[in-house]
């Protein structure tokens, strides 16, 4: 595992963003992307590398998450969030973007589908990933199988508060989710994980030198072989 520490946000989007186009050079046709707060600044540099001539043309890309039961184009639905933070603004072939369906009338086939879709494709050449303040990756919460795949979700109370920022009231928030699973996200052939501010700094700590254990799901990237951690200097300030 590679560890690298910047000075602040932006710093992170570089070194994210170097990672990635590294890879997309290198032959990366197949993209993991996370949506919420933490890949903003990734995304932001990626959209100006690609006024520079950096293409996505060739790129399949693939979310991690989604909420169940959000009205079909809601603008907090993931769906929507990437295309205006990311796949609006490069050259990716918008039916190339794929994610869990979270309107279906059954999310649990919905799940299902993605599951095989990804089993498919051979999983992704890099997953982008956040981690949230209880440790989750996708929104595979505390308590999560580390052999878990796609499936339903139910959020708990402390991420919906966390997440309660993006809707009008805590109530608007859903409670269901379609994610991938851990062993789903740990076949990504490069999982690049990312992390900024004082309040990831615990979920950190726990994650890259706690026990691998479900109760941090994100402690399963310590079992993966290949696994690259941007932080700025607060998300890192718990590492020894
Ligand atoms: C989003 C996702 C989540 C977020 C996490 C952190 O697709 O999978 O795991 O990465 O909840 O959220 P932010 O970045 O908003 O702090």
């Amino acid at each position: 595992m590679e560890i690298a520490v910047v000075a602040d946000e932006q710093g992170v989007g570089r070194s994210a963003a170097d990672v990635l186009e590294e890879a997309l050079r290198h032959g990366c046709r197949r993209l993991g992307l996370a949506t919420g707060s933490s890949p903003l600044a990734t995304y932001a540099e990626l959209v100006r590398r690609h006024r520079e001539g950096l293409s996505f043309a060739e790129v399949d890309a693939y979310l991690l998450d989604e909420y169940v039961g959000l009205a079909p184009g809601h603008p907090e639905s993931y769906a929507r969030v990437i295309r205006r933070e990311l796949t609006d603004a490069i050259d990716i072939d918008p039916a190339r973007v794929h994610g869990p369906d979270g309107t279906a009338r059954d999310p649990r086939e919905a799940a299902a589908a993605y599951e095989s879709l990804l089993g498919a494709v051979g999983g992704v050449d890099v997953q982008l990933l956040g981690i949230g303040t209880n440790g989750h990756i996708g929104f595979n919460e505390p308590g999560s199988s580390l052999g878990s795949r796609t499936r339903v979700k139910t959020l708990t109370l402390q991420t919906r508060l966390d997440n309660a920022r993006f809707f009008a009231s805590l109530g608007k928030v859903p409670v269901h989710v379609i994610t991938q699973g851990l062993a789903t996200i740990s076949s990504a052939g490069h999982l690049l994980l990312v992390a900024s501010g004082a309040h990831k700094a615990a979920a950190v700590a726990a994650a890259l030198e706690g026990p691998v254990t479900a109760s941090c799901p994100a402690s399963v990237l310590q079992l993966h072989p290949h696994v690259t951690v941007v932080l700025d200097e607060a998300a890192a300030r718990l590492l020894t």
